[in-house]
């Protein structure tokens, strides 16, 4: 991959999070994807690569753009070949009624550096570099928590563990609480508090359940970039699940993944603009004669590196003043 994709990927996603968080508050969660995967989708075509989308808005026949397997980028003869996940609007419901943490996504990896996931869900758990190997999806959660809390030089009970608010997390809520950590139950959204899993000073130690498998991919991508440790396994949902996946080259469904194995890629990109406020990202702000978003940059490419990217967008031939 070359190594200023993240230079070209960047507008990209800047340009989903303007378009959705103008949207923000008016109550129409289609409308806020719609608008963001439109924009997305017309920005991408000026990246110079050959990429192909293998995590997106669906089957071709269901989707009108960003469909599983659809040829986007400049795609000239010497661009190289990039498989792409993209998640234009994470949070469609937090978007559209102006509630924190939506963020548009984009990752990137070489030819074959993602896992072609199924669109269900995907049992999960997040924590950041200090607790690499050290917590699994079948340990009990008491065990998880105490190596998570003795890695971060902590009491389990200074730890907060992020669950969405559903109620099949209701187990996994009450053993939570039985082992003394702190929750915070979110409505939407799991994607963005698995970053912040990664980063110290976030408030988030840990992220657990059941969340959608697509943004398992992506978070997978984001926790190599950030030296965390992740690991999921696909829970069957809806009629057709192992078909789907099976199709999609997963034979064995009931596998273990890691990081490792959801984003096997030597080269990886990670890029979130925020859309609404977050822990970790700001939400687009517009003024008179501009906007401005926060992203964050993620690559890995082979070495790792992040970068915070506070971008000041004029709408106008004239300047504008900047304010910090
Ligand atoms: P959107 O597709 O509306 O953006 O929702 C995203 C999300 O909240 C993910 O963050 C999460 O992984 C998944 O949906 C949870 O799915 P469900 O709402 O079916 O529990």
């Amino acid at each position: 991959m070359r190594s200023d994709l993240a230079h070209h990927m960047l507008p990209v996603v800047e340009a989903a999070a303007l378009a959705a968080a103008r949207q923000m508050g008016r109550g129409d969660r289609k409308h806020c994807d719609r608008v963001a995967v439109e924009a997305m989708r017309r920005a991408m075509d000026a990246v110079p690569m050959r990429g192909r989308i293998v995590i997106g808005e669906g089957e071709r026949d269901e989707a009108p753009m960003l469909w599983i397997g659809e040829e986007v980028g400049r795609r000239a003869p010497e661009d190289d070949r990039v498989d792409i996940a993209v998640d234009p609007l994470e949070g469609t419901n937090l978007c559209a009624t102006g509630a924190p943490s939506s963020i548009c996504v984009l990752a990137a990896a070489e030819e074959g550096g993602l896992l072609h996931a199924p669109d269900c869900y995907m049992d999960k758990v997040v924590v950041g570099p200090s607790a690499r190997g050290l917590v699994h999806l079948d340990a009990p959660v008491v065990e998880n928590l105490r190596a998570l809390a003795v890695s971060l030089d902590r009491g389990v009970q200074d730890l907060v563990v992020v669950v969405l608010d559903r109620p099949r997390h209701e187990r996994l809520v009450g053993e939570i609480r039985a082992a003394g950590a702190r929750i915070r139950l979110i409505s939407d959204g799991d994607l963005a508090p698995a970053i912040g899993a990664c980063v110290r000073g976030t408030g988030v130690h840990a992220v657990m359940g059941i969340g959608g498998a697509p943004e398992g991919v992506l978070s997978a991508v984001a926790v190599r970039c950030l030296g965390g440790y992740m690991e999921g396994r696909l829970v069957e949902h809806g009629k057709g699940d192992r078909e789907r996946a099976e199709k999609m080259g997963i034979t064995r469904f009931d596998r273990l993944w890691t990081a490792e194995d959801l984003a096997p890629g030597e080269s990886l990109l990670f890029v979130a603009t925020g859309v609404t406020d977050g822990d970790l990202l700001r939400g687009a702000d517009f003024f008179g004669a501009g906007a401005r978003t926060h992203s964050v940059v993620l690559e890995r490419n082979p070495t790792p590196r992040l970068r915070f990217v506070d971008t000041v967008h004029g709408s106008g031939r004239d300047g504008f003043e900047v304010r910090l």
